[in-house]
């Protein structure tokens, strides 16, 4: 038995529960479709009378099943798209978010074509991969905890063609022996366990806590270890770039603030919240 697209994204818009809006709920259909079917949007645009099969259908129907539990979309297609990258993802990773590709605009309004960078706590290696596909020329180097999500930053690069280096260390550690950098970049876990609350329960029942949560009540835990970091191994005149959490933004830059850096700056985020710090080792 066959069943039309057209009939088909009747019954996706109809089933989809999970928070979503009309438009999201076309939007989901057609991630679906393409993932499950390889068929795309313009195919259903212009023969929406086409059949798929029932093993098709089924897939696509499961991924409903799973979008209504609360699974985000991008671990049912394993994808996620990062400025201008597609990139695979799993459970081990944290799905890169928005603010996270400001972070990326604001490092390359700064960085120079051949300078050496640090990603700490690189996740899917979103943050060096996208720095690396602008400017080839950079020598990137990535680090986390987890060598699950350096299995993911790995198959990324290579899937993307990119050369970028991964070591399994902490940033907690003394990283003296990755040598010098010009540029330090994080996104570190900055939500306190406090806060588990009031996360939606997707992300909370989805994504990795070790990259959402700062391990100790400090919620400067990471960001101390950062400024640690920035002294020993940024060079003088050197930039260190961080995605803050917005309650605790001017106590970070405060942080910062001391007799070995300077031009100590933050900056909103496109949703008006403060969000990323820019700091210079002098
Ligand atoms: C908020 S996620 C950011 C991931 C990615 N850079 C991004 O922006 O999407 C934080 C990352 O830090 C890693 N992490 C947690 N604790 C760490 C530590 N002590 N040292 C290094 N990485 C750590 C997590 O595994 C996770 O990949």
């Amino acid at each position: 038995m066959t069943l039309s697209l057209k009939k088909l994204k009747k019954s996706v818009v109809s089933e989809l529960q999970y928070n979503f809006t009309a438009r999201e709920k076309e939007q989901v259909f057609f991630i679906l479709l393409e993932h499950f079917t390889a068929l795309s949007k313009i195919t259903y645009l212009t023969n929406s009378g086409q059949e798929i099969s029932i093993d098709q259908n089924e897939s696509i129907l499961h991924g409903v099943t799973l979008l209504n539990e609360g699974i985000p979309i991008q671990h049912i297609t394993e994808k996620a798209y990062f400025r201008d990258l597609e990139l695979q993802v799993n459970k081990h990773v944290l799905i890169p978010r928005p603010e996270t590709e400001e972070l990326v605009s604001l490092v390359l309004g700064h960085i120079s074509p051949n300078q050496r960078v640090l990603d700490l706590g690189t996740g899917s290696g979103c943050i060096g991969l996208s720095l690396k596909s602008k400017l080839p020329n950079l020598e990137v180097h990535g680090i986390d905890v987890s060598q699950d999500a350096l299995d993911v930053a790995q198959l990324n690069a290579k899937n993307l063609g990119l050369e970028m280096n991964f070591t399994k260390l902490s940033m907690t550690e003394n990283l003296s022996g990755l040598g010098e950098f010009q540029v330090l970049v994080s996104n570190p876990p900055y939500i306190g366990k406090h806060e588990a609350p009031k996360l939606e329960s997707n992300v909370y029942g989805n994504e990795p806590h070790i990259a959402l949560f700062s391990i100790t009540e400090d919620p400067l835990y990471f960001y101390k270890a950062l400024k640690k970091s920035a002294l020993e191994i940024l060079e003088p005149g050197g930039f260190i770039f961080l995605e803050l959490h917005e309650d605790y933004a001017n106590k970070t830059a405060e942080l910062f603030k001391s007799e070995k850096f300077e031009d100590v700056e933050i900056f909103n985020d496109l949703q008006g919240k403060l969000r990323f710090l820019k700091a210079k080792r002098i």
